[in-house]
């Protein structure tokens, strides 16, 4: 693309009303770390910082060194004592089509019971919870009781399977799980807690570092129950006293680990901190959807196991004040209608969602949002992938009523907030374009050797880095410093860059495209799934000798899954019962986002002479092309024998 493409500016009527005006880009770089102090008293503090940055251990950062706060006190309590406890924080939607409205009062005195039991089970600052819940506010609930303790929360979602839990369980040493006795799935109820006690009692009775496990009642299914370890909290929360003094942590208090994957098998458990994060997720929240608190029905579709919920439905939107909607369903459930019900029932003005999602809906057809009023819609977001040119425009026209900005908000569960993005009021948005880093955020795209990519040079496509600590950032892998350092610094270690893992370019005017990772992760429907992690779960079963796994573009998910896999000896079928077992395998030992699209089973795989599996010609298999460079092949027949196998 050489020419400039289209570009959609704010109605004069928007850009007049927003938020932040077009000098905060100028104010934000003369004095960053103003700025971010600026951003920083939006919060309340029990004691001021004395430093807004202290970057003298890079990579790990501290960021409002000496402040002390309540994360919980600011989400919840601060709002009921400036007179908004009546202010509704929450409208919750079922997904069998029950419904509950929470203020912020009723938020206090929940997570008041909370915070008081969880005292009460010995749990102290800096313990470990992990929460294996569904989108119902309990989890909501939890989180904030344990952002309150100064507990540090690890979500795991409620799709994993008892393996990838018991991972996280060890990895984190949790001394408490907060759970469900199940969860709905499209009219269904489906065992949750049962997933608990295999990932405690199904690994050769390895003891864990569990105590307890306690128990929210939402679908009403029996459960097996462990006496003195098991706990209902209908029983125990519930009936606990709500008044609970909070007391203030210091910035860099643990708040949450949350475990994404890399590009080996095992997750990395991403540590996020308290001032910092909350100011960064409550900034972007009130400057990149324009959220204005008394107006605004907000909405963000995440699933609150992923980040884009800590930061986009939990810490960010709750700092704000925001009235939101949760829903704890799936998009078609009783029909494809549900979403846009949704808005016109509770007059939804920002709706946040997933590019995977905009498809689908293209899919269905606008015949289904078009039989609906969704006026109240003012602005649109989109997380989790680049968003395809058609599927903006789509959005922005039939979910937008043609006038609504699109935020395309590019991020990772390792920035913890928002970095680059259009400002609604501000910015001439692309379709398909992140566009600009926010205001108090350095971003570059730079080359192999770290030369920056000039504008326009869109053939030179480079690598995305942050060449600026941000306040939200990760301080580590949880267990891993040193993995933290080799994964995101030692890319560019000379220039002391974070390298992102995501390829990216500047149009002719600077602006600033994503273009996927560079790296063996792949993005299925917006979720991070890494290649080593799937082909590890292939090769786990007997009947595989050998697995390589690439994503490969996909019209609805982005990426889709194609594994390739070579037969063991022992493999007691070798046709499609075979490949229907390793997609269930797959399913199982991860969850049924990682189930491959396609496996293929071949003689052979492509490597180079050091061994290594070629996988950018695997994946031009996968997508049909003609082959790249196989000059460095040992032996460039095996794509004869692969396409062989794969026309069987
Ligand atoms: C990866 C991070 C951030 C919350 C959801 C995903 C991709 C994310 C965009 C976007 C292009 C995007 C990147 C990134 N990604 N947002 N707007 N445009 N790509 O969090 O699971 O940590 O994944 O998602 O590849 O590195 P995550």
């Amino acid at each position: 693309m050489t020419e400039t493409p289209d570009a959609y500016p704010p109605s004069p009527e928007f850009a007049a009303a927003a938020n932040v005006d077009a000098g905060v880009y100028e104010r934000a770089a003369q004095d960053r770390e103003g700025f971010w102090a600026e951003q920083a008293d939006h919060l309340h503090w029990r004691r001021r910082w004395n430093q807004v940055l202290d970057w003298s251990e890079a990579p790990v950062a501290k960021w409002f060194v000496g402040g002390r706060l309540n994360v919980a006190y600011n989400c919840v309590d601060r709002h009921v004592l400036e007179g908004r406890g009546d202010k509704v924080a929450l409208h919750w939607e079922g997904e069998p089509g029950d419904s509950r409205t929470i203020t912020y009062a009723d938020l206090l005195t929940e997570v008041g019971r909370a915070a008081n039991y969880l005292t009460s089970l010995g749990l102290t600052a800096g313990d470990r919870v992990a929460i294996y819940m569904p989108m119902i506010p309990e989890t909501i609930v939890a989180m904030l009781a344990c952002a309150r303790l100064g507990l540090t929360h690890s979500l795991v979602f409620a799709g994993f399977s008892p393996t990838a839990l018991r991972q996280r369980i060890d990895d984190a040493e949790a001394r408490l799980v907060i759970t469900t006795d199940g969860q709905w799935r499209r009219g269904n109820p489906a065992p949750l807690k049962e997933a608990v006690d295999e990932a405690l009692f199904a690994h050769g009775d390895v003891p864990s570092s569990v105590e307890h496990v306690l128990v929210v009642r939402r679908v009403g299914i029996e459960v097996a129950w462990t006496e003195g370890r098991d706990l209902w909290w209908h029983e125990t929360v519930a009936q606990t006293e709500p008044a609970h003094e909070a007391e203030a942590f210091d910035s860099e208090h643990p708040l949450f680990i949350l475990y994404t994957s890399g590009t080996t098998g095992k997750p990395k458990g991403i540590l996020h901190t308290s001032g910092g994060y909350l100011t960064q997720t409550a900034y972007t929240h009130r400057v990149v959807f324009d959220h204005k608190p008394e107006t605004d029905i907000y909405w963000c579709t995440a699933d609150v196991g992923w980040v884009t919920g800590h930061s986009y439905i939990v810490y960010g939107p709750l700092a704000n004040g925001a009235t939101q909607v949760l829903y704890e369903g799936t998009p078609n459930f009783p029909d494809e209608h549900r979403h846009w019900q949704i808005i016109e029932k509770y007059g939804v003005t920002i709706y946040y969602t997933a590019p995977t999602l905009v498809r689908t809906f293209m899919k269905w057809g606008r015949q289904i949002p078009d039989a609906h009023d969704l006026s109240s819609i003012r602005v649109l977001g989109s997380v989790g992938e680049p968003i395809n040119p058609e599927a903006w425009r789509w959005y922005r026209d039939v979910i937008g009523g043609g006038t609504a900005p699109i935020v395309d908000t590019w991020w990772q569960t390792e920035t913890g907030a928002i970095m680059i993005s259009p400002l609604p009021g501000i910015t001439a948005t692309k379709p398909g374009a992140a566009m600009t880093p926010l205001p108090g955020i350095s971003a570059t795209v730079v080359d192999e050797e770290g030369n920056t990519v000039r504008r326009g040079e869109t053939e030179a496509n480079g690598y995305l880095v942050l060449d600026e600590p941000w306040p939200a950032m990760l301080r580590g892998i949880w267990g891993d410093m040193e993995r933290y350092r080799a994964t995101y610094w030692e890319r560019f270690a000379a220039q002391g860059w974070y390298f992102a893992g995501d390829g990216a370019k500047l149009d002719v005017n600077g602006d600033l495209w994503v273009l996927g990772r560079v790296d063996d992760v792949m993005n299925v429907s917006g979720h991070r799934i890494s290649t080593a992690e799937v082909e590890s779960a292939l090769v786990g079963h007997s009947g595989v000798a050998e697995a390589a796994v690439v994503g490969a573009t996909d019209e609805t998910t982005g990426q889709g899954i194609v594994a390739f896999v070579i037969l063991s000896a022992d493999a007691t079928d070798t046709g499609a019962a075979m490949v229907k077992e390793l997609e269930a395998e797959v399913a199982r030992e991860i969850s049924p986002i990682a189930r491959p699209r396609e496996i293929h089973v071949v003689p052979e795989l492509p490597k180079t002479r050091s061994g290594k599996i070629m996988r950018r010609l695997l994946r031009d298999v996968a997508e049909g092309r003609e082959l790249g460079d196989t000059s460095t092949l040992v032996d460039p027949q095996v794509f004869e024998n692969i396409r062989t196998g794969r026309s069987e």
